[in-house]
């Protein structure tokens, strides 16, 4: 495994943690996967919300909880899944939930308590931490974990900088 961190930030606000996350919506393509952690109410759905933005999801994207999974169209064709692992108990039941039939070509996921099911995510995808720090603070993590190509991980720096 390799990683490579791309950003770290300090977000004052929610708008600032869905504004990096739509920036990272604009980079992403099909079959791309983006792992979001931290602890409760770290801002996760909001990254995720952004991420939505960025892709031109037009449906409003809550968090799935009981559903555990989303589905969104995509402006482009394909599907936008928002997963929310947070209710999974035991990580062998991921493979109940049919989430490895989502893991195509086509499909672009972010997943809440991607630790749930840890082990299992297939390489290469990203991984953004967000830790809360105090009140609005949070400090925001992105790493590329696995092989991507190497100008898709210079597109995203470039995209991110600008943030
Ligand atoms: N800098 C910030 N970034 C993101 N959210 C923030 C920030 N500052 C305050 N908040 C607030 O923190 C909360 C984050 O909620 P959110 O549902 O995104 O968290 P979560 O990590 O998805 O939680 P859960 O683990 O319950 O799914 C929101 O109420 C939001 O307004
Ligand atoms: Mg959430």
């Amino acid at each position: 495994m390799t990683t490579a961190q791309l950003l770290e930030r300090i977000s004052k606000d929610e708008t600032t943690t869905r504004r990096i996350g739509a920036a990272l919506g604009h980079w992403l393509q099909p079959g791309d996967i983006v792992a979001v952690q931290g602890p409760l109410g770290a801002g996760k759905t909001r990254f995720i919300q952004g991420i939505a933005e960025g892709l031109g999801v037009t449906e409003p994207v809550q968090s799935p909880s009981f559903i555990l999974i989303q589905a969104y169209s995509l402006p482009g064709g394909g599907r936008f899944y928002h997963v929310d692992l947070y209710r999974l108990e035991d990580p062998e039941a991921v493979w109940a939930l049919g989430l490895w039939d989502l893991f195509d070509e086509t499909a672009i996921i972010a997943m809440e308590w991607p630790e749930r099911a840890s082990g299992f995510i297939p390489e290469p995808y990203l991984r953004v931490t967000l830790i809360p720090v105090e009140d609005t603070i949070r400090h925001i993590r992105i790493e590329a974990i696995g092989a991507f190509p190497l100008e898709r991980l210079r597109a995203l720096q470039t995209l991110l900088d600008r943030e």
